[in-house]
């Protein structure tokens, strides 16, 4: 298994380094299988490799089935500027927990509607993940406080411009939100932070772009993204080694936010993408969450 080496610092540019640590060979690549291997998840929970593709593991008949309900939900709703497109289920992201929360709630029915299918893809990807974990001694839950739950998942359809369609980010900063200091998904960051994705549609291009790069605190605030995380400035990441994945319908991918990551745009012109996804941590030893 790779490692991440703890002082290797990357001096991208003498006045505005990006600094932080970079992933060995064995640890910087995505694993790919052509079938869900949980254990595979295992590997990006517990730091020991980037990431991971399960190819075409959704039918297309489910896809189709998905995209169909997608569109069709009356809860489905609009987002602004900054990643415009339509999105159903509640994202944490600057939000306090109790916000959080409950707008979760008020999705969890219109989120079900969509993802009851026979075969329902997301449940099958838990299931088998809750029991690779299992057989660790580790349970697997949806985040919460107080009896209330996270989203499952959250639906997106998005196409931002630009050279990228999802500017260079990475999902750790949004997890130290000062207004979510009673979330236990905080905790996670003391771990990997892996963000999951299931592609239901997609054009030609969108590839998943990932940096080897997993920037420190200093870089993290110098820079103004220690609680955002987003953007990154695209010159820091001119030097640094990357992995560009193509996503096609059907393939779920497993990486660790904690890498600078962007979504390159569709080439072609019908706006197609559709993706479901969800972020996952250890918040402790025995215990793994997951949350929108
Ligand atoms: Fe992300």
């Amino acid at each position: 298994m790779g490692k991440i080496t703890a002082g290797a610092i990357l001096n991208v540019d003498q006045c505005r380094a990006l600094t932080g640590r970079v992933g060995d060979v064995e640890y910087f690549r995505f694993a790919e299988f052509d079938e869900y291997r949980p254990e595979a998840v295992v590997d990006v929970l517990r730091g020991q490799v980037a990431g991971v593709v399960f190819r075409g593991v959704v039918p297309a008949r489910t896809l189709a089935l998905l995209t169909e309900r997608f569109w069709a939900s009356p809860a489905r709703r609009r987002r602004g500027a900054d990643a415009p497109g339509h999105y159903l289920g509640a994202y944490h992201y600057h939000k306090t927990t109790e916000d959080y929360l409950a707008e979760a709630a008020e999705f969890h029915a219109a989120l079900d509607a969509v993802l009851d299918v026979p075969d329902d893809p997301v449940a099958g990807l838990n299931q088998g993940l809750a029991k690779a974990l299992a057989a660790e001694g580790v349970r697997f839950r949806p985040a919460g406080r107080d009896g209330r739950q996270a989203s499952r998942v959250i639906i997106r359809s998005w196409h931002g411009q630009g050279e990228y369609a999802l500017a260079p980010h990475e999902d750790l900063g949004q997890c130290t939100e000062p207004r979510q200091r009673d979330f236990e998904i905080q905790r996670a960051a003391d771990h990997q932070v892996v963000a999951m994705n299931m592609c239901l549609d997609n054009g030609s291009g969108g590839r998943l772009v990932v940096w080897n790069i997993r920037p420190d605190e200093a870089s993290r605030r110098r820079l103004g993204l220690h609680y955002t995380g987003s953007p990154y400035p695209l010159e820091l990441l001119e030097e640094v080694e990357a992995v560009r994945l193509d996503v096609n319908p059907g393939d779920v991918y497993m990486f660790n936010g904690s890498h600078v990551h962007a979504v390159e745009p569709e080439t072609s012109s019908e706006k197609r993408r559709i993706t479901i996804s969800g972020i996952l941590g250890f918040v402790d030893e025995h215990t793994v969450v997951s949350w929108t």
